[in-house]
């Protein structure tokens, strides 16, 4: 045995020794990498120690190439040993920091509801749905024209008034009421129409109990050939009844610019008179501004407002909780 030989015997030995300690120390995966490549990487301290081994003589090459294969695989399994270790106790610590405790109260979160005023246009549109109407819809900002003009409303009426309507710079306004829907409707579809409009209104009201300066309408229109003033009740009891139960109802006769005859619908509530809506027979200078010939079609429209259904329907006594989202309120429903 030459000197060169047991020299290199020893380093391989301390090699192993050493390694396999620092090895069995590391504590992250990291570190173990850095280890690897110390140890068995390409310029790593086996690869050095192997690299003196030209100098030996041909003879004792292979005795030393075993021990260094002996080495190289002894650390190679002390790595693969340390990173098992390793990885399991990661997941380990994963799994206890991530561990549920069923046992705590869960996080309450209430249920919501359908608000008040949505509840009866869903109800409303439901009903005229079912007697086959379809629903339309029409801008929160109109032109004079489909606001007033076209509804044969005259210049000097006083829904006009600057006291009365939100007027806008450029001469629009807020609609006052979803009757505006009737003539978009009718100028875009031929007859026979049956349509009803739900959507919001604008009306320069000091705020109260029973006043909102935006509030909501539902609007019903239908045109055909033959429809009479009889169909108009029936179509109004029908609804009604259907809303708020089998109550008397009268109509009494009463005045829009838009219908003739005209009337207001009353129901008796508490053994008293409530009006609820506007109602009568499309006038026939309406029908002729959106091109329909008055002399074959005639038709009935109505309007209503939502928030008055509403306060009749829950017995509210001021407008404002509809609007107020106070959860004690609307709870309730
Ligand atoms: N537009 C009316 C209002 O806002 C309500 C109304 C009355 C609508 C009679 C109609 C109708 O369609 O025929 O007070």
């Amino acid at each position: 045995m030459t000197d060169g030989q047991s020299n290199l015997e020893a380093q391989l030995l301390a090699l192993r020794i050493d390694g396999e300690g620092a090895i069995s120390q590391a504590d992250t995966l990291e570190y173990l990498e850095e280890l690897r490549v110390s140890y068995l990487g390409k310029k790593g301290q086996l690869s050095a120690i192997l690299g003196s081994m030209g100098k030996l003589p041909a003879e004792e090459k292979p005795k030393i190439g075993a021990i260094a294969n002996t080495v190289k695989e002894a650390l190679q399994t002390s790595l693969d040993n340390q990173r098992k270790a390793l990885e399991t106790a990661k997941i380990q610590a994963q799994l206890e920091s991530e561990t549920l405790d069923v046992t705590m109260p869960g996080i309450f979160r209430p249920q919501g509801r359908i608000h008040p005023l949505n509840g009866i246009i869903d109800r409303a549109l439901d009903i005229f749905v079912g007697m086959g109407y379809t629903i339309a819809q029409g801008p929160e900002m109109e032109s004079d024209y489909y606001n007033f003009e076209a509804l044969n409303t005259p210049p000097d009426h006083p829904a006009r008034d600057m006291q009365d309507t939100f007027y806008l710079p450029d001469g629009n306004m807020l609609r006052t009421h979803t009757s505006s829907v009737q003539i978009r409707y009718m100028e875009a579809e031929e007859p026979a129409v049956r349509v009803v409009a739900p959507g919001r209104v604008y009306r320069r009201d000091t705020v109260d109990a029973t006043h909102s300066a935006v509030f909501h309408q539902i609007e019903l229109l239908a045109i055909d050939e033959g429809l009479t003033f009889t169909d108009l009740k029936g179509t109004i009891k029908v609804f009604l009844q259907e809303i708020f139960g089998d109550l008397p109802i009268r109509f009494r006769a009463s005045y829009f610019p838009f219908t003739e005859p005209s009337a207001e619908v009353d129901l008796q509530w508490n053994g008293r008179w409530l009006e609820v809506m506007g109602c009568g027979m499309v006038d026939p200078n309406v029908l002729k501004s959106v091109g329909y010939d008055p002399e074959m079609y005639t038709g009935f429209a109505a309007g209503f407002g939502v928030e008055r259904f509403a306060m009749v329907l829950h017995q509210m006594d001021d407008i404002r909780r509809l609007y107020s989202s106070d959860l004690r309120f609307l709870q309730q429903f």
